[in-house]
């Protein structure tokens, strides 16, 4: 990320302007319901990838390292609202892909990906096929979307016209689904409605959720919501650009993978076994005990006491939001 920076800057001619136009963005996404957050300009798109595309790539790394046993197999991706293929270069970290397609409306970002993709990519990993559909993926007929192994949809659904309305129709090609928003509760509810609209289509939850059957303890929870939070350093750059005083920033995102076929691998089977309920709430940690909620069709609270287990009590003292508990 250091080089991609550096190249950004040299090459983007990063001046003043170009920063409040960024700041203008950033407030855009407060409200995009409200707002404008169309990116038309290459400068603007390329401080995006410094500065939300940085941390949002965080996020992707940690999802990818949380389920490297299902991304391992993956070998094409169709990115809807790919940005400057913040996706691809997170993926890229961990495995090579043969194929990459990104279907976005914003021809900015797609001349920004492809100008990062032949300085970065190419040369260390010759045989991904990087490609683009520039255009709304809200009006795109299904038989134009090529076959792909997973779908992604990372903070497109947060933008203000979007509607979840035609998505069966864009995942019709895929095998997997991956959905990630930001940790708000407006987010969780786009990832709630993009569920119960695959699950019609045959697709299951591979992760976050540990519950059986379907089953979400926080979909209709009054007072939270499921998502989690990823500390990340900011980069000098970072730091100047979008005025933090901070040296790092917790990114707060909900997300959601699904697969329309069975997942083999041994620590899915591990997992399904019982073994690992996924940690929904913050941990309350006083001296004598740990506690928690778990996503889980039943016993969804779990105390750990010091005087019942004292190495468990360690352990989950620990722990955070996200984490997997076993018992
Ligand atoms: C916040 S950016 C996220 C970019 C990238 N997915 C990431 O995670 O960094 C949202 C992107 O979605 C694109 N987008 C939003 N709605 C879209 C639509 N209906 N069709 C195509 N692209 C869309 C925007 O142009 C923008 O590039």
């Amino acid at each position: 990320m250091d080089d991609i920076e550096e190249f950004i800057f040299a090459n983007y001619l990063v001046d003043d302007t170009k920063k409040r136009d960024l700041e203008d963005l950033f407030y855009a996404y407060q409200s995009p319901a409200l707002r404008n957050t169309f990116v038309d300009d290459p400068g603007v798109a390329a401080l995006y990838m410094l500065t939300k595309g940085r941390s949002i790539m965080g996020v992707m790394e940690k999802i990818i390292r949380q389920n490297l046993d299902v991304f391992n197999d993956v070998e094409s991706v169709v990115d809807f609202g790919g940005g400057p293929g913040t996706f691809l270069f997170a993926l890229s970290k961990f495995k090579t892909l043969s194929k990459y397609t990104n279907v976005e409306q914003s021809d900015a970002f797609i001349g920004v990906m492809n100008v990062l993709v032949e300085e970065f990519l190419s040369s260390s990993i010759p045989h991904v096929h990087v490609d683009s559909i520039s255009g709304n993926y809200l009006e795109l007929e299904s038989q134009k979307i090529p076959a792909n192994d997973l779908c992604v949809f990372s903070y497109t659904f947060c933008e203000g016209d979007n509607s979840l309305a035609g998505l069966s129709g864009l995942v019709e090609n895929s095998k997997m689904f991956l959905i990630i928003e930001p940790g708000t509760p407006s987010g969780f509810n786009n990832i709630i409605q993009a569920r119960d609209k695959l699950i019609e289509e045959g697709f299951s939850a591979i992760a976050p959720c540990t519950a059986s059957n379907g089953f979400c303890p926080l979909r209709d929870s009054n007072s939270d919501w499921c998502h989690f939070i990823e500390r990340l350093d900011r980069s000098r750059v970072q730091k100047h650009l979008i005025k933090g005083e901070l040296g790092y920033e917790d990114e707060k995102y909900s997300y959601l993978l699904m697969s329309k076929y069975p997942i083999h691998s041994p620590a899915r089977l591990r997992r399904s076994g019982g073994d690992g309920k996924r940690i929904i709430s913050r941990p309350d940690i006083t001296k004598y005990s740990v506690s928690f909620d778990v996503c889980s069709e039943k016993d969804g609270h779990i105390v750990v006491k010091k005087r019942e287990n004292k190495g468990k009590f360690k352990i989950m003292k620990k722990s955070i939001r996200g984490d997997l508990y076993s018992s």
